[in-house]
């Protein structure tokens, strides 16, 4: 599996370690940087790795930045990307069975190196479970993706809020 890995200038480190625990678990790393501590913009790194997502050449993303609201932010802007801002494991996981999220966010100033490694791992090792429920709010996402007339029509949502009045839902 090759996982493509980015971040800004203040979390390098933390990027370099979370890249040497993946290649340590026999994942091959694509690192799109940025690769120093130079003053840098995160929108930069979240567009490479969500490309090198969407493009196929990798499987999966991982960003880091600060916070992780601002890399998240950024790679969620590339077409095809549904990216999670992760601080615990059952919100990565959820991510994954649910969302079928193909990038991961963290914040390395938030969250420490230890943990960030271990719900990684949990976010790759977990799987998407496909329902009609989940493919057709994933589609219904992938819609909003791209603007179009029929998103400003006060119908839009419809499907859903019927299932809803209908008690289809049970969370
Ligand atoms: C540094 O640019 C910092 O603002 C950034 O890494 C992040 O915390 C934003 O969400």
């Amino acid at each position: 599996m090759k996982i493509a890995i980015g971040c800004d200038h203040i979390v390098t480190d933390t990027k370099m370690a979370v890249s040497d625990f993946l290649k340590a678990k026999g994942y091959e790393v694509l690192d799109m940087g940025t690769y120093d501590f130079t003053r840098t913009h995160y929108p930069i790194y979240g567009k490479k790795v969500g490309e090198a997502v969407t493009s196929g050449e990798a499987d999966l993303g991982v960003c880091l930045c600060g916070t992780g609201v601002g890399i998240n932010n950024a790679v969620n802007k590339v077409p095809g990307v549904r990216s999670a801002l992760v601080r615990d494991m059952t919100t990565a996981i959820y991510a994954k069975e649910e969302l079928d999220a193909n990038v991961i966010g963290f914040g390395a100033r938030i969250t420490g190196e230890f943990l960030i490694c271990d719900i990684l791992e949990a976010f790759i090792k977990a799987e998407y479970k496909e329902t009609e429920a989940n493919k057709k709010l994933i589609a219904k996402i992938d819609h909003v993706e791209k603007a179009s007339a029929d998103q400003s029509d006060p119908h839009f949502f419809d499907e859903f809020i019927e299932k809803w009045d209908r008690g289809e839902y049970h969370d």
